[in-house]
């Protein structure tokens, strides 16, 4: 069931080489597919049977002095990490992945990191013909059901982030949950599918992190959120936040919901936002728990 590393190698060499010969036919980066390729990076991958997370031994290889650009990939975790101190299920037949970086970013913006991963990997789907979109910050979501998600952990010294590493799970063959859904069961579906291997899965997810990371350290904030959010599902539902009704409106420059609140809940005696001079609010993530967005058409 392990992963064939030869095999993902020359699949990422083939990336390298399909966009070293697209590379002068790009749009800009940021339209709808990543287009600035991960040049800087050299990528070391280490693909492991059983760990309890491929999060904590990328960690630990980089406490060891692994560079940027380390990849760990194990066949199944014992003790997978979800956002928010869930657990992540980890049988074998998913991908498992963890790419160190090193981001040129200050501490508050941390949540980019997921944003430009989640983004660079929906647009890499997309240009497979697999219309993912995003749940705001880090869900990856097809056909309504989840098909991954994204763990970022950081480092960071004197407020500025040193490392990063940038943790995936998707779901190819493994069993998943009633919320979820996996690739293979989607791909079933098609004459001709366009990725048919986990290393094929593999190798284009260590790209489209990579690139995804590339593309918005070149063009900037500006430019990602306006690309995060035409993948993004959800802008324009109504949610309750702390008993006050609200609109999503998008993300704020830090990765933040944004959300107006009614003028009826703000002035109502007991809303919690009772003296807001705007009707706007930002919400970090896990601090509104509701089901946004609609998981199922
Ligand atoms: C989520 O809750 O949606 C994020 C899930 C992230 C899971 C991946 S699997 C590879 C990496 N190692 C971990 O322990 N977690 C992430």
């Amino acid at each position: 069931m392990g992963l064939n590393q030869d095999r993902l190698e020359s699949m990422l060499q083939c990336l390298r080489s399909q966009h070293t010969l697209n590379s002068g036919m790009t749009d800009g980066g940021f339209a709808s597919h990543p287009s600035l390729s991960p040049s800087s990076l050299d990528f070391s991958i280490h693909i492991l049977d059983q760990v309890p997370s491929t999060n904590e031994t990328l960690w630990t290889l980089l406490a060891d002095g692994a560079p940027p650009g380390t990849v760990v990939i194990a066949t199944r975790q014992t003790a997978g990490k979800g956002q928010r101190g869930r657990q992540w299920d980890s049988s074998p037949g998913g991908l498992y992945l963890s790419l160190a970086l090193t981001p040129n970013l200050n501490a508050r913006d941390a949540l980019l990191l997921t944003l430009c991963s989640a983004w660079g990997l929906a647009t890499t789907f997309r240009a497979y013909n697999i219309p993912v979109s995003l749940k705001w910050p880090n869900d990856l979501i097809l056909d309504g059901y989840k098909l991954g998600g994204i763990l970022t952990e950081t480092k960071i010294h004197q407020g500025q982030i040193t490392k990063a590493v940038v943790g995936v799970g998707i779901n190819w063959s493994n069993p998943v949950p009633e919320t979820g859904i996996n690739l293979q069961t989607f791909l079933g579906d098609c004459p001709n599918p366009e990725i048919t291997s986990l290393e094929m899965l593999a190798a284009l997810t260590i790209w489209a992190v990579a690139s995804g990371y590339q593309t918005f350290d070149e063009k900037g904030v500006g430019t990602l959120l306006p690309s995060y959010q035409n993948l993004m599902l959800g802008i324009g539902q109504t949610l309750t936040v702390e008993g006050s009704a609200g609109v999503v409106l998008g993300v704020s420059n830090t990765g933040e919901l944004r959300i107006r609140l009614n003028e009826s809940a703000r002035s109502h005696p007991n809303s919690p936002f009772p003296g807001a001079s705007s009707t706007e609010i930002e919400l970090m993530p896990g601090t509104i728990n509701q089901g946004y967005p609609i998981l199922r058409a």
